[in-house]
């Protein structure tokens, strides 16, 4: 048996809570995993921000990177180690890069998936520094009139950038008159005007963690540390729901090549799930809104950052689409494409192997976890991350409010 170590670099900007309660963990787990043949350990580090050689060696096995989308020397560096050392990352940094909310809506609208309608329009102004702009607008852009547009889009609806994600700039749109408004305050951002799914008596977003997922009700209207509720996914789906929620978002996911990503969806009048915003490949990891779902995240990271590493699986370099645009060219129903475009899934994400490792060497999480949420270092991690979003005299209130969440994850799981 040689003993070996598999380099584990976690790639933060202003994440605080989640990578503490990962480090702590994966020390309190002190796992050696037999893996053909040889003793794997595993050791974390934060990757530093540093000038590099293209040609220099990558030290990392697997990257958790929550950069790329904004910060583009680490994005440049991750897509080196992919090309030339054989890193594994999640989360594929060409594919986060091109691929926003309109390729996604369009990708999934070929594949079948019931997206509200949705129309772009060329934005209200124009930066100066565009030098050709006026040429080609006065050739070929042809007057519209918004109105008819807003007519055809029905009302209420949303306006949104087509690039959009953390609720930047998106209004509910009544009538003509706010449509108008609106616009006339988009600027130079391009925006979508999509019909609003109303009424909806379900808003669910889905987080996935490579073939894990795990469902939360969400309150759009509450303040942002309620908006996830604390209700069980039994209490809000039915196995049938919750299987279709799980299918549409494995399908996004590997489509996309993004193991780690969130899909908010509406249920209609009419009982028909509306996926509306699904392009977030750095979901939301913050206890001070996950709070009682933190723990899953946290397990959910480290689980598949010990078995990417462990096995050495193999960074899909290429997204690979085909597959999926075979299956939406049959006469199936939706129902059935869905179900085969889920499978396609679980293959790429190696669902059944993750799972048969999970139960020989890690079956110990749970209860790692479990203990370790109950310990000082953890509550340190929420504070830590509440010290850094919240006025200093909320700052004791809110952690014993998400504490006390934690809490009560821990006293239902012991149940
Ligand atoms: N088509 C829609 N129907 C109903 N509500 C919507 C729709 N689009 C957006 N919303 C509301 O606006 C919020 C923000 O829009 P979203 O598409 O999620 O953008 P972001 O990527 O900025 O989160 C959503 O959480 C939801 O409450
Ligand atoms: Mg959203």
């Amino acid at each position: 048996m040689a003993p070996v170590t598999r380099n584990i670099g976690l790639s933060l900007g202003a994440d605080i809570c989640w990578p503490l309660c990962f480090e702590g963990i994966m020390r309190k787990l002190d796992l050696h995993v037999r893996h053909k043949g040889d003793t794997v350990s595993f050791n974390v580090e934060r990757v530093s921000i540093e000038p590099f050689n293209l040609r220099q060696d990558v030290k990392y096995d697997v990257v958790v990177d929550r950069l790329t989308h904004w910060y583009h020397t680490s994005r440049e560096w991750i897509k080196k180690g992919v090309l030339m050392d054989g890193l594994y990352v999640f989360n594929n940094p060409w594919s986060v890069q091109s691929m926003e909310k309109h390729t996604s809506y369009a990708a999934m609208m070929a594949l079948g998936m019931p997206i509200p309608e949705t129309w772009m329009v060329p934005p209200k102004a124009y930066t100066p520094e565009q030098v050709d702009v006026r040429a080609t607008l006065r050739q070929y852009a042809r007057l519209f009139d918004l109105g008819k547009v807003g007519e055809q889009v029905g009302y209420p609806h949303f306006m949104k950038p087509y690039d959009g994600g953390g609720w930047r700039a998106v209004s509910r749109v009544a009538d003509e008159k706010s449509l108008r408004a609106n616009y006339e305050k988009s600027g130079t951002q391009v925006m979508h005007l999509q019909a609003a799914v109303h009424p909806f008596d379900r808003f669910v977003r889905m987080v996935g963690f490579g073939p894990q997922s795990h469902a939360v009700l969400y309150d759009p209207d509450a303040p942002l540390h309620d908006r996830y509720t604390m209700k069980r996914e039994e209490e809000f789906l039915t196995p049938k729901e919750r299987q279709l929620l799980e299918d549409t978002l494995l399908t996004i996911n590997t489509f996309f090549g993004w193991e780690f990503n969130s899909c908010e969806s509406l249920r209609g009048a009419d009982g028909t799930w509306y996926p509306i915003d699904f392009a977030n490949p750095c979901p939301d990891s913050q206890v001070t809104s996950l709070h009682y779902h933190f723990p899953w995240l946290v397990k959910s990271y480290l689980r598949w950052s010990i078995y990417c590493a462990t096995t050495q699986r193999k960074m899909r370099k290429t997204l690979d689409w085909e597959p999926y645009y075979e299956v939406a060219a049959t006469d199936r129903s939706y129902e059935e494409k869905l179900a085969e475009y889920g499978r396609i899934a679980r293959k790429r994400l190696e669902a059944d192997k993750f799972e048969e490792f999970c139960q020989k060497h890690l079956s110990h999480l749970d209860e790692v976890a479990w203990e370790f949420f109950g310990t000082q270092e953890a509550k340190d991690a929420v504070r830590k991350k509440v010290a850094a979003l919240f006025p200093a005299h909320e700052v004791e209130q809110f952690t014993e409010l998400f504490w006390k969440r934690i809490q009560h994850w821990r006293a239902e799981q012991k149940a």
